[in-house]
């Protein structure tokens, strides 16, 4: 079973891809489990148009970058999804917020994301500039492709992967940011090899 990694930054390999690929190497760790991770940086693509082309069938009108991302998206053997995304003026991307909106086609056909375990990595370049605001907002999209929601895991157990980019040394000095992104990837890997396990 896999977990996916969706990286909202518009910067390739910065500091949320960082935190983001902290958590898919502890989820890694943990057995049956795959990881995939997807940066949408240099994707073309945006958001949703409305157009209603998606209420009967799994597709989408927009011949982009997003719509060739559906079926890793539809794809059975997700098991977990982990969506990161930098702070930008206390909330994500708006990479992020075209990706959340362009899965409407997911929840429109059979709520294919419902009993995934869901997370989210915000990264910010201050301590606190916004992380939980934007895991919440994050949060609240998961809910409403009725994933199931977890948190960074015990002992620290609060919103999920909170990293602050800007101390000296970046993303990678911030200990206790990139210990949440790794709590939270493997929360995300063991309660979904419990939920999803076959044999
Ligand atoms: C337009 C814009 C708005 C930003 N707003 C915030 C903010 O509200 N809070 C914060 O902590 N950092 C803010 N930042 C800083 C980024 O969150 C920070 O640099 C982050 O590490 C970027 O992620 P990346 O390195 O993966 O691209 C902002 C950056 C930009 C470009």
């Amino acid at each position: 079973m896999k977990i996916l990694g969706v990286c909202a930054s518009p910067r390739k390999e910065k500091s949320t891809h960082a935190a983001l690929q902290a958590a898919l190497q502890a989820a890694a760790a943990v057995p049956e489990i795959e990881t995939e991770l997807i940066e949408l940086a240099g994707k073309k693509f945006g958001g949703c148009l409305a157009c209603g082309k998606c209420m009967k069938e799994l597709t989408c009108s927009q011949d982009d970058d997003f719509t060739a991302l559906l079926p890793t998206l539809a794809d059975p053997a997700l098991a977990g999804l982990i969506i990161a995304s930098p702070v930008y003026f206390g909330g994500m991307t708006a990479q992020c917020k075209a990706f959340i909106d362009r899965c409407v086609p997911l929840r429109r056909n059979g709520f294919r994301l419902a009993d995934k375990v869901g997370g989210a990595i915000a990264v910010g370049g201050v301590r606190n500039g916004g992380q939980e605001l934007t895991i919440s907002s994050i949060h609240a999209a998961m809910l409403v492709w009725d994933m199931v929601v977890v948190s960074d895991g015990r002992p620290t157990s609060h919103f999920g992967g909170t990293g602050f980019s800007g101390l000296q040394g970046g993303i990678e000095s911030d200990e206790f940011g990139l210990a949440t992104a790794r709590g939270l990837g493997d929360r995300v890997a063991r309660l979904a090899a419990k939920l999803h396990h076959q044999g």
